[in-house]
């Protein structure tokens, strides 16, 4: 019996074909597969500049230096999400200030987080920065927070980890792709084996900003840059006739090495070739789960916004364990048992130790009624109709 996980990559023979590819040129790093890669993810989701680094943490940290984020900033962030789209502004030394999400999509609550915009105002220390996060592949309500943008001036940075490849549409009719909108100043994927493309470990910045994006490269790269043009110590870097000496590079601000490898690079756009077949077939694999589990009377599921694509990295559904008089550790052992593997997305952040003085869980009651039933069913597209019985079998037997 083939075990089946909640999230997993596929590696095809054309896959490996590009990364050996790469073994066999000249560079494994700071070669041409990073340019080559950056420029079709910004063709697949309409960015202007795209920058890819090692992981999707590494690239939400960069977001927030290039934000300019520092010590005693403060950054809202919805409470259900992976720590990451928290500690990237703990990282710049921001305090973290938590919005509810809305119970329907999951997503931050544009209401709970104009209460804390607003509250902040009125304690005179205005919000820096407020990172939303696109939960399961849900992008959140992209016009109400361009609306909130546009009345606070904070940074956005959308949170897309979950979210390459899905849509909305705004009320004008015009669809747009994750990452395409101007709006949100900085969108975020991260390329972990178990999202819709892999690089191994990777991740990505996408901005329209030509500003951002130069300061996205240099501080991925220990804010070092090699353009003369930007040189400032003159004495150094220019021989007596003005041409720059040929060894001559500089540092201009505190960065890190956050880069991404060309092979990882030639592995992701390998893969960014089966992102929308795979976006499809998630979305059957849902269907399938919604036609089967939801005649059941304690299980439900998340809403799609109807201008929403749904990119469904993950197959969220909700039990309500009470009602049923079984726990979810009882089901998510009886799955193992079976050999299906199962997650929570995610454990509130506030109920974290570390963050635990920094906010009260209480304030987020919608967070917790949502953890509270939440559970991720199997989800990728590699996983046949059968294995979706499999798993809807072993749940309805314990739900029973
Ligand atoms: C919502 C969200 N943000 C950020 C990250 C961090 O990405 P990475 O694991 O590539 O560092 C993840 C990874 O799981 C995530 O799910």
């Amino acid at each position: 019996m083939n075990f089946i996980p909640y999230g997993r990559q596929e590696i095809t023979a054309e896959d490996i074909e590009a990364v050996v590819g790469v073994l066999k040129s000249d560079y494994l790093t700071q070669g041409p597969a990073i340019e080559s890669f950056e420029k079709a993810v910004c063709l697949e989701a309409g960015a202007s500049h795209a920058i890819a680094c090692s992981n999707g943490t590494a690239a939400l940290h960069l977001a927030c230096m290039a934000a300019g984020l520092q010590a005693g900033d403060s950054v809202v962030v919805p409470p259900i999400t992976f720590v990451a789209s928290a500690n990237c502004a703990r990282y710049v030394g921001a305090n973290i200030l938590f919005a509810d999400i809305d119970p329907t999509t999951l997503t931050m609550s544009p209401l709970a987080c104009r209460k804390v915009l607003e509250q902040a105002v009125a304690n005179k220390k205005p919000v820096r920065a407020v990172v939303t996060v696109d939960l399961a592949g849900h992008p959140c309500d992209m016009q109400a927070f361009s609306q909130l943008k546009q009345e606070f001036g904070f940074i956005w940075i959308q949170d897309a980890c979950h979210s390459i490849g899905a849509t909305w549409e705004d009320n004008q009719g015009i669809r747009w792709k994750v990452g395409e909108c101007p709006d949100p100043d900085m969108t975020v994927f991260s390329f972990h084996p178990v999202k819709h493309i892999t690089t191994g470990e990777g991740g990505m910045v996408l901005t329209q900003s030509d500003q951002l994006a130069h300061k996205l490269r240099q501080l991925r790269s220990h804010g070092i840059t090699r353009e003369s043009a930007e040189f400032v110590n003159q004495t150094e870097a220019f021989a007596d006739d003005g041409s720059p000496n040929p060894w001559y590079y500089e540092m201009q601000q505190l960065g890190y090495n956050y880069r991404m490898t060309d092979i990882q690079a030639a592995l992701g756009e390998s893969q960014l070739h089966r992102l929308a077949a795979g976006i499809v077939r998630r979305r059957e694999i849902m269907a399938a789960y919604h036609a089967r589990l939801n005649r059941h009377p304690h299980v439900s599921f998340p809403d799609v916004a109807e201008s929403v694509g749904h990119a469904y990295h993950l197959a969220i559904v909700l039990i309500d364990f009470a009602s049923v008089g079984k726990t979810r550790a009882l089901l998510m052992n009886h799955l193992k048992h079976a050999g299906i593997g199962t997650q929570v997305h995610y454990i509130p952040i506030p109920l974290m130790p570390y963050y635990a003085a920094m906010a009260d869980i209480n304030e987020f009651p919608e967070s917790i009624a949502y953890y509270r039933r939440a559970l991720s069913l199997p989800c990728f597209p590699q996983m046949s109709d059968a294995d979706v019985a499999r798993v809807c079998s072993v749940i309805e037997v314990t739900l029973t």
